[in-house]
């Protein structure tokens, strides 16, 4: 492990607004990685607003730029990042380019986020929850659902921190040595659950991180949830709660920056859907001070 990499990132892509490589690419970049995205979709917006307009990348589209770098021996890369996946035949391909990539460097490590749904809510076909199952976990390095997603993925109802760490102890026998549950609403409280399964005979190391709920909604978060926990991970690769506390820490302070930036605008931040402010976080990006402190289990 060193402190850069080069990603691949196969996610959404807006014109306007910050989700999928939007809001991953530039923090990866901030955070010393090269990072070649790959654009699943190009959107005018997310699709949060009244209505977006745009194209979808499909399975045969994806291998042939993965054949094109191939081509030209330019698939070393460190690092696998996915978000957003729409069909199956695209989460085949990306399994494809999982083989493909560990075949030049069996090192890589495909940081996963199983993006299903979230409050209740699939926003993907059906279909593709037993393909996430049944392929992807098992050759996921890291793992972010959050919590609807992991109860869809194990078939446990979350609703307690311990049925939280129960499904993390399912997840890895099922395949990643580090999952993390980006965001549970547990009893009340919005708790980042991680938990890390450094060896086959070891149970692993867990903890949770207490976040301040904010009033209000944000798009984007999670997916730069995912790339700053890639981020921070490589740089302290023995160390999640380290790599956690810094994702949320710089997270929060993002949060609040969108947060005030609106209101002073004249804006109620409760009342839409908000667009985070991630050039003007650049510095909190690069160099969070830790205010969210990881608690151990
Ligand atoms: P996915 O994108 O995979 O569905 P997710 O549902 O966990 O993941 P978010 O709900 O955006 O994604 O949460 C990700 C992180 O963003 C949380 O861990 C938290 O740090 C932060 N976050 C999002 N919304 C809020 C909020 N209202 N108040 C405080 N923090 C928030
Ligand atoms: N990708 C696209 C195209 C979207 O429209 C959205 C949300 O609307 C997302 C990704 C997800 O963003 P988040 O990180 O908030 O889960
Ligand atoms: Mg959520
Ligand atoms: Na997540
Ligand atoms: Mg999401």
């Amino acid at each position: 492990p060193s402190d850069t990499g080069r990603v691949l990132s196969i996610q959404s892509h807006t014109v306007q607004g910050y989700v999928g490589n939007k809001s991953s690419v530039f923090p990866l970049q901030l955070l010393g990685f090269d990072v070649d995205p790959i654009n699943s979709v190009q959107f005018s917006n997310h699709t949060g607003y009244p209505t977006f307009r745009g194209q979808v990348l499909d399975g045969k589209q994806l291998w042939d730029l993965i054949e094109g770098l191939e081509a030209n021996q330019l698939l070393h890369y460190t690092h696998l990042l996915t978000g957003y996946i729409g069909s199956v035949s695209f989460l085949d391909t990306v399994l494809q380019v999982v083989d493909k990539l560990r075949s030049v460097n069996p090192d890589l490590l495909y940081v996963c986020d199983p993006v299903l749904g979230d409050e209740g809510k699939l926003y993907v076909p059906q279909e593709l929850i037993s393909v996430y199952q049944q392929k992807v976990v098992p050759v996921a390095s890291m793992l972010t659902p959050n919590q609807f997603e992991v109860e869809l993925l194990t078939g446990l109802r979350i609703t307690s921190e311990q049925d939280g760490l129960t499904a993390c102890n399912t997840l890895h026998s099922a395949g990643p040595r580090k999952v993390v549950i980006t965001s549970a609403l547990i009893e009340g409280k919005l708790l980042l659950i991680g938990s890390h399964k450094k060896t086959e005979e070891q149970p692993p190391e867990q903890f949770k991180i207490e976040i301040p709920k904010i009033p209000a909604y944000f798009t984007g978060t999670g997916d730069l949830t995912t790339a700053l926990l890639l981020g921070w991970s490589n740089k302290y690769p023995d160390n999640l709660e380290k790599a956690a506390e810094l994702a949320v820490s710089s997270l929060q302070a993002l949060l609040r920056r969108t947060v005030e930036d609106y209101k002073r605008a004249g804006f109620d931040p409760s009342t839409s859907s908000l667009e985070i402010r991630l050039i003007q976080s650049q510095d909190e990006i690069r160099n969070p001070t830790v205010t969210c402190k990881a608690v151990k289990y």
